[in-house]
């Protein structure tokens, strides 16, 4: 299930962090990129120890904090700092599945990457090419957002980005470990969650409300790990 999350920065602060990328230290992609995925890889990333990329990264994960919508659907239980990447220039990345754990740079903390996050910072008419093409159970997906807002998906998908073929795109992506290992539990998850929200403004007040709300917990209960 893919999830979009409008808005996760606005548009003054999507062109402050754009000046600031646009003077940056790129370096190759490959010095992140999984054994498989290697040779499928074209693009820049920031170090991960960049001090632009740390900074940005905590602003992104300090504002998806306050989303309901990411809590909701990701149910976090730790998030890897994001990354940053630069695709042009006829980049892409081809198919491949992400690396199941990662360790924290410069910790001895690993995350489990259930959920796979990419912030777009570039808009769709700066570029042609560079689609996030997601292989979901309903299909193939293909995602391509305005700068600041977010698509969320499962770890386990097989995705690519098609080649960057005019201008440049910016992306910031994250993995999250979440309290709930398994993608279709945690959307069954999100559909009850969403519906519970939806009558508690449709039908303040019903003591049925009450009971679904404790059966999200109880079946949180029973599927979370941590
Ligand atoms: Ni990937």
């Amino acid at each position: 299930m893919l999830l979009e999350i409008p808005d996760v920065l606005t548009r003054d602060e999507v062109r402050a962090a754009r000046l600031q990328l646009e003077a940056a230290t790129w370096i190759d992609g490959r010095a992140t990129a999984g054994h498989l995925a290697i040779g499928a890889k074209r693009n820049l990333q920031l170090a991960t120890d960049d001090a632009l990329a740390v900074r940005l990264g905590d602003g992104i994960l300090e504002r998806l904090g306050k989303r309901a919508e990411f809590i909701a659907a990701a149910l976090p239980l730790k998030v890897l700092p994001p990354f940053f990447n630069r695709y042009e220039g006829g980049g892409e990345y081809g198919f491949h599945i992400d690396n199941a754990i990662r360790t924290i740079a410069g910790t001895p903390h690993r995350v489990r990457t259930d959920v796979s996050s990419t912030l777009f910072l570039s808009d769709p008419d700066e570029y042609d090419g560079g689609e996030l093409v997601i292989e979901d159970t309903y299909g193939t997906q293909r995602v391509k957002l305005r700068a600041g807002q977010l698509v969320l998906y499962p770890g386990t998908s097989l995705h690519k980005v098609t080649p960057v073929t005019r201008g440049t795109r910016y992306a910031a992506f994250f993995w999250t470990q979440s309290l709930v290992r398994d993608a279709t539990r945690r959307a069954l998850l999100l559909q009850l969650d969403t519906a519970i929200r939806e009558l508690t403004v449709a039908a303040a007040g019903e003591a049925a409300i009450d009971r679904l709300t404790g059966v999200y917990h109880n079946l949180l209960r029973q599927w979370s790990d941590t």
